[in-house]
């Protein structure tokens, strides 16, 4: 890939050769200039960790199902991937190299991890761009007696966007409530609470409080919301709203393992919802042992651009996991071990373990999106279209169009909301 230097210089060796009179040069000049700043490119780095951000977020799926029971997940790998920078830039030795080792960035040069790692996340949570909602609160809390290096401080916040606080650990009950009250402030009310608990409370905590609604490529029309049954299993179905529309999606029918998938392009397209779901109610169990990159891929890759009438729950979604176990498990033991972290580039001191990563998000599914388009209402192309009618558990991922980055991956499988009649 060219950057803009040796665009111009193409442009200007082409120019001469032809000896082409100064305007020209100039006007051509102008234009690798717009054509480079339009189809902006991601740096190599931020490529590399964007494509491997996208491993981790199927290992830590996997790592997280072995015990979750019947709980909604919902996490977002590239924030993961942040917050793994925050642990490698306050470590040292093989506190520090673990984690290029989970992001396979082995090679890679701290300083480039952290601008790459910085450079994909400016990009993929640029909200003005993408229109979608994504607000992003990080925080490192360490105990009253930790001293923060002013270096830590600053890089951790100029490529992190974390900010730093110190809190009264003795004290469980009104930390717990500083911690809450700070995440329901930055999400505006949308997440109230990160956790009724805190297991050690006795290192260094990463915290991010997030929310996150996608604005629809077409929006659902706002008329077209009902009551209508979620069914969480056999026996028990909770009332939620379900929103409604009809359109050309991608989609693909997998009928050897009895599942649909669907793209649901968000923004002006620079992302895109995919869901998967089971044709009918069941565990996700079976989904989720199929559930590899690469299938993933090949359902993308089988997608046909069809009529889908969607039937989508209308619900907020709050979720809050506790990373610590999980990542130590992907190979961040070292962090996570009181007796053996080295995190003295937080506060020049080896003083620090990581106790506590609290992940939390809210998500709100609802019908905002840009204006559809009514051209190809009545119109041939939207006879007889495929029903995706969403009342049963499934699974999705947010995707980066262009990176590649999976922004968030999860599943719902029991949205709020009272216990329905049986009317069998
Ligand atoms: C950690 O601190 C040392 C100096 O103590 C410094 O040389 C090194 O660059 C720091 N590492 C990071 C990732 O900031
Ligand atoms: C969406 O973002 C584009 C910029 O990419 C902007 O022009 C447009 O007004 C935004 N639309 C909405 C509904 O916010
Ligand atoms: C990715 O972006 C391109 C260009 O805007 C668009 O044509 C394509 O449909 C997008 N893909 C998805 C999955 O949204």
């Amino acid at each position: 890939m060219l950057n803009l230097q040796q665009a111009a210089d193409v442009v200007l060796v082409a120019a001469f050769g032809d000896r082409m009179p100064m305007t020209s040069v100039l006007a051509l000049c102008l234009l690798a200039l717009v054509a480079s700043a339009e189809d902006s490119k991601l740096s190599s780095h931020a490529t590399m960790l964007a494509d491997n951000s996208a491993n981790l977020a199927f290992s830590l799926y996997h790592n997280m199902v072995k015990d979750k029971g019947t709980e909604n997940i919902l996490i977002s790998p590239v924030v993961v991937a942040s917050s793994l920078g925050v642990v490698a830039m306050g470590g040292k030795a093989s506190t520090a190299s673990q984690v290029k080792t989970i992001l396979r960035a082995d090679n890679l040069k701290d300083e480039h991890l952290h601008a790459g790692l910085s450079e994909l996340m400016s990009e993929v949570s640029d909200a003005n761009k993408r229109n979608t909602t994504w607000t992003i609160s990080n925080r490192l809390y360490g105990p009253s007696s930790v001293v923060f290096a002013d270096a830590f401080v600053k890089n951790s916040k100029k490529h992190y966007n974390y900010d730093h606080s110190k809190i009264n650990l003795k004290d469980k009950k009104s930390a717990l409530n500083s911690i809450n009250e700070w995440a329901a402030k930055s999400t505006n009310g949308k997440l109230p609470e990160v956790t009724k608990d805190m297991p050690n409370a006795d290192g260094a905590m990463l915290v991010n409080a997030m929310f996150f609604k996608p604005h629809w490529d077409d929006k659902f029309n706002e008329q077209m919301v009902d009551n209508r049954g979620f069914q969480v299993t056999r026996s028990f179905t909770v009332g939620i709203q379900m929103m409604h529309r009809t359109g050309l999606y991608d989609f693909h029918e997998d009928t050897k393992n009895r599942l649909f998938a669907l793209n649901m392009p968000l923004g002006q397209k620079q992302a895109s919802m995919i869901i998967v779901m089971p044709y009918y109610l069941e565990p996700l169990e079976r989904l989720e042992k199929l559930l590899t990159r690469e299938q993933v891929d090949t359902w993308i890759s089988k997608m046909e651009n069809k009529a889908v009438a969607i039937s989508m729950p209308k619900i907020g979604i709050e979720v809050s996991h506790n990373l610590q176990k999980h990542l130590a498990d992907l190979g961040l033991t070292e962090a996570v071990d009181k007796a053996k972290a080295d995190l003295s580039n937080i506060s020049g001191k080896k003083d620090l373990y990581l106790s506590n990563v609290f992940h939390a998000s809210a998500l709100e599914l609802d019908t905002m999106g840009n204006p559809f388009d009514t051209s190809i209402f009545g119109s041939e192309k939207l006879r007889n279209p495929k029903l995706f009618y969403v009342d049963h558990p499934f699974i999705f991922l947010v995707k980066d169009n262009k990176s590649g980055a999976i922004l968030y991956i999860g599943r719902v499988v029991r949205p709020k909301g009272d216990k329905m009649r049986d009317e069998l």
